[in-house]
């Protein structure tokens, strides 16, 4: 039985088919990377293997972790994996931060808090802040996102989506809202991050320079096709498709 195994997945809203027969597969801990240009599908798969797909969405084929079936498995079930097994790191950290409510409340709703767990959750939570080198993460507890930078912002959701020891994180283009350095810096926390965690990894990502320093294989999209799936040093050595090698010579 393998780690990860998506077959024959085909996926489509009110009727139209955006995601056409795609398979792949990623051992335990292995980082696979998924490049495409916008629209091609790429949050839609994303979505399907955290079944957070909206109900117009229709999906066949199998997605299986550790041989459970993903695809069509029903609500109740998947909220017992999800966040728990498989957790996910959007693009916009502003958007998976609730505005209102204040840092350390957040994670006390990820992690079920109650009263009488509050002082060894808080001491967790600073442990996952320390993690994501988050500087004096103790006096994060009490701000609200908005006090924060994007940066921070991002780091404080990764430490949200690792918070109950995923085996396997989604990266939907993790790094897109933030400015160049910041970008380098939250690649290397991840890349860190899953050294020392063990989680396997699906980053998805438009550029290919970034993909090359976290994935151990990389699978281009196009249109709802996969044109190009292969190990990242081959991909770079030998990319096959036209497509592939225009996404290379964007990323030098
Ligand atoms: N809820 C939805 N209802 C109908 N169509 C949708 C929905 N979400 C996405 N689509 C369509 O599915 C296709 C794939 O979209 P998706 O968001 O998966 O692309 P993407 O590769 O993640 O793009 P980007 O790089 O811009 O994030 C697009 O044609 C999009 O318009
Ligand atoms: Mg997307």
């Amino acid at each position: 039985m393998g780690f990860f195994e998506v077959e024959n997945v085909c996926i489509s809203y009110a009727g139209t088919e955006v995601i056409h027969n795609i398979s792949f597969s990623l051992g335990k801990g292995e980082t696979l990377g998924i490049a495409g240009e916008s629209g091609c599908g790429k949050s839609t798969l994303a979505k399907a293997i955290l079944g957070i797909l909206p109900s117009s969405a229709k999906i066949s084929g199998s997605i299986k972790y550790c041989g459970i079936e993903l695809a069509g498995m029903p609500e109740k079930s998947f909220c017992t994996l999800r966040g728990k097994e498989i957790s996910m790191v959007f693009q916009d950290p502003s958007a998976a931060l609730n505005p209102v409510r204040k840092i350390r409340n957040q994670f006390y709703d990820i992690l079920g808090a109650g009263i009488s767990r509050r002082k060894p959750a808080d001491d967790e939570i600073i442990r996952l802040l320390n993690l994501v080198r988050l500087p004096f993460p103790e006096t994060l507890l009490d701000k609200y996102p908005s006090q924060l930078s994007g940066g921070m912002k991002q780091r404080v959701v990764i430490a949200m989506a690792v918070c109950k020891s995923p085996r396997l994180l989604i990266a939907d283009e993790p790094t897109s809202a933030l400015d160049a350095e910041v970008r380098l810096q939250i690649i290397d926390e991840l890349i860190a991050l899953k050294e020392r965690l063990g989680f396997g990894m699906i980053y998805i990502s438009h550029n290919l320079a970034e993909l090359s320093k976290v994935a151990d294989s990389i699978m281009v999209m196009k249109s709802g096709n996969v044109v190009e799936y292969s190990k990242t040093a081959e991909l770079f050595a030998l990319p096959r498709h036209q497509y592939t090698k225009e996404l290379i010579s964007a990323a030098e």
